[in-house]
């Protein structure tokens, strides 16, 4: 099994604070992986170190083969980063920023059957700045996916959705996966996970505390102090409570 991105012992310091402190885990080339942890634990600096939009304080990043912030050129072509929908242009047309957007690459995607894939073509003809939530997140998720990139990226994929629009994302996701690509899924929400993950790792105060399947996560604390079958949501949450209270007791 090839690799599609090597994190190892990742650190990122700002100043003088320390964000990520190790933080280690291999992506597989055509995996769903996702990353989770509690806000501000350092998910996105992570992916922002794999884009090569950081540039690591120390340890390793290799994202097929490269070094992300020695070779932004290879790495943009080959990563497509899902943008926040509050940078889109909102006086451009859904049509007009996906052909700007593909001329940016030497191999685009054809953005009329893009548009199909991603359910814009409806759209074509509207302004971004009318696009509600779920249509700005399908534009966002086309444009990372314009330049034909080999990874793509997903930040918090389907916060503020509504459970239609969540479905439909999913199904998204299930096929462009399909189509190859390795998937970076960030989320906060559990059951998008265990749908769409076949591996995930946990961030906590900068550190990796697990990597493995969903199965692997539920495995770690399956049962309730009442016997009672746990959900995926509730081992994650066992986890993060258990290694807090051990990151608390190392810092006192
Ligand atoms: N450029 C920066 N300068 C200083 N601190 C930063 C910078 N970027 C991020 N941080 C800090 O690093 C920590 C991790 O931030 P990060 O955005 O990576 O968290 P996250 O896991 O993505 O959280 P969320 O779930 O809220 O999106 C936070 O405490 C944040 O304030
Ligand atoms: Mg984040």
């Amino acid at each position: 099994m090839t690799t599609a991105v090597e994190v190892r012992e990742l650190r990122k310091t700002f100043g003088s604070t320390e964000v990520l402190h190790d933080v280690t885990f291999s992506v597989r080339q055509g995996e769903i992986f996702g990353i989770l942890g509690p806000n501000g634990a350092g998910k996105t600096t992570t992916i922002e170190c794999i884009v090569g939009a950081q540039r690591p304080t120390s340890g390793t990043v290799e994202v097929l083969t490269r070094t992300p912030h020695v070779d932004r050129g290879a790495i943009r072509q080959l990563v497509g980063y899902q943008l926040q929908s509050s940078v889109l242009p909102n006086a451009l047309r859904v049509r007009e920023v996906l052909e700007v957007f593909a001329r940016l690459y030497p191999a685009p995607r054809d953005v009329a059957r893009l548009m199909d894939e991603t359910g814009l073509t409806p759209l074509a003809r509207a302004r971004v700045g009318t696009l509600s939530g779920g249509q700005r997140q399908r534009l966002s998720i086309a444009l990372a996916l314009v330049g034909s990139p080999r990874i793509v990226v997903l930040d918090e994929l389907t916060t503020g959705l509504d459970p239609q629009a969540r479905l439909a994302m999913w199904e998204l996701v299930e096929r462009v996966s399909g189509g190859g690509i390795t998937v970076l899924l960030v989320s906060h929400a559990l059951d998008e996970v265990e749908r769409l993950c076949d591996r995930l790792t946990v961030v906590l105060e900068g550190r990796t505390i697990f990597t493995g399947t969903p199965h692997e996560l539920h495995e770690l604390a399956p049962t309730a102090p009442d016997g009672g079958r746990r959900s995926l949501q509730d081992a994650y949450l066992e986890l993060i409570e258990r290694r807090s209270d051990a990151a608390g007791t190392r810092r006192n």
